[in-house]
């Protein structure tokens, strides 16, 4: 049996020779998925590819007769690394499309190459506002700062927060939290005490605490990107902070699904605002959870699954509209305008920004049957981006 297929499989790929390599490259659809895999920003990876290879799972690899091929790179969160992989993954291997990008800087340094060779750029993790603005062929499936931030700054006042100190990691989407919070928590008759932001690259959260806890200030806001938020909720609670009466609040980067339900109880209470939740009860997302806890040993997927899910069905179905033709132009017209109920509610790819309108919920965090969740408690439907430049 096993020698049979062997020799089976040598007959293809002698076929495969004599009818040109041409003609299986046109029967495959490439999708080059560069992530953090290890490394600081290694959950934002693996959370994508399970939610890329979940998708395929569900989906099949076969779209308008071609055989769709994930091929999945390793950055290690450093852009240099990035855009060396997506030049490789254009020139050798002539991917269709480029996706992934866990960190701003990684999406910045590519989206150069996605211009001049005129492919897709599918961002499924950073959330700089200003991504999009970089190539007409980026197209975006998370979120942005700007986006998931106003509506904390219009929920804290009105419930007892009329101080803040703002903590951001300090790079584009620290900075976007930072500035979308600010102006309309200030507009809302807010007041700032002090801005505070700590490097990306190993963070040390506790000088910066002490500073708030000597500031007293109602709330602390906070922005730290993926992965970093259990830190700063563990130090959080060593220094007292919550009993000192300074609340925790911020975007749902902090209070991460990945991370949440072994935070302990110093989280209980904390309220966030984001685009996803896992706790989002609608009947999609519940299948989603439930298949990419079955897939993945019990991982509770977070908002960097939502947008490699969600990115992967805007790929199959560009695909799906085109037949493959027209190149990398014709895929981006196609991912325009894609409107779909997706696990974390309905959501549209805007036309003329390529980037995403979705909901953005308030969320507390609740203990449901023993476990830690973001329970959504408010929503503000179809946020555009804010950050945006006047079109
Ligand atoms: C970015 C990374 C994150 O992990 C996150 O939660 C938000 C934004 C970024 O680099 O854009």
């Amino acid at each position: 049996m096993q020698k049979r297929t062997l020799l089976q499989a040598a007959a293809a790929v002698a076929l495969l020779g004599a009818s040109g390599l041409g003609l299986a490259q046109d029967n495959v659809f490439k999708i080059g998925l560069v992530l953090p895999m290890t490394g600081q920003q290694a959950t934002t990876g693996r959370q994508i590819e399970a939610a890329a290879r979940l998708w395929m799972a569900q989906n099949g690899d076969t779209v308008a007769g071609k055989k769709v091929q994930l091929i999945v790179k390793d950055d290690t969160s450093l852009p240099d690394q990035t855009r060396r992989l997506a030049q490789e993954l254009v020139v050798n291997e002539k991917v269709n499309v480029l996706a992934g990008m866990g960190i701003t800087p990684s999406a910045l340094a590519v989206a150069p190459i996605a211009t001049q060779s005129k492919t897709p750029l599918v961002v499924m993790a950073a959330a700089t506002s200003s991504i999009t603005e970089a190539s007409p062929y980026i197209v975006r499936t998370s979120f942005t700062l700007p986006q998931v931030s106003v509506a904390m700054a219009d929920w804290s006042p009105k419930n007892g927060i009329k101080s803040v100190v703002t903590l951001v990691t300090d790079y584009g989407p620290g900075l976007d939290a930072e500035k979308y919070f600010s102006e309309r928590f200030l507009f809302n008759g807010g007041k700032v005490l002090e801005k505070l932001r700590v490097p990306l690259r190993n963070p040390d959260f506790a000088p910066f605490l002490q500073k708030v806890r000597d500031l007293k200030p109602d709330a602390l806001f906070v922005f730290v990107p993926s992965g970093a938020g259990a830190a700063v909720m563990k130090q959080f609670g060593e220094r007292g902070m919550d009993k000192a009466g300074i609340r925790l609040i911020g975007t749902g980067d902090v209070t991460d699904d990945d991370q949440l339900n072994d935070m302990g109880d110093v989280a209980l209470g904390v309220v966030t605002s984001h685009h996803y939740s896992a706790f989002h009860p609608s009947p999609a997302n519940k299948k989603f959870v439930a298949d990419f806890m079955k897939a993945n040993k019990n991982l509770r997927p977070n908002f960097m699954a939502m947008g490699g899910y969600d990115g992967m069905r805007v790929i199959y179905e560009a695909l799906k509209k085109t037949g493959g033709k027209g190149g990398g132009d014709a895929l981006v017209a196609a991912m325009k305008g894609q409107i779909f109920e997706s696990p974390r509610g309905p959501v549209f790819i805007d036309a003329q920004t390529r980037d995403i309108v979705q909901n953005v919920y308030l969320r507390k965090v609740e203990k449901k049957d023993g476990q830690l969740y973001n329970v959504e408690f408010d929503v503000i439907k179809d946020v555009k981006d804010p950050g945006k430049s006047k079109q």
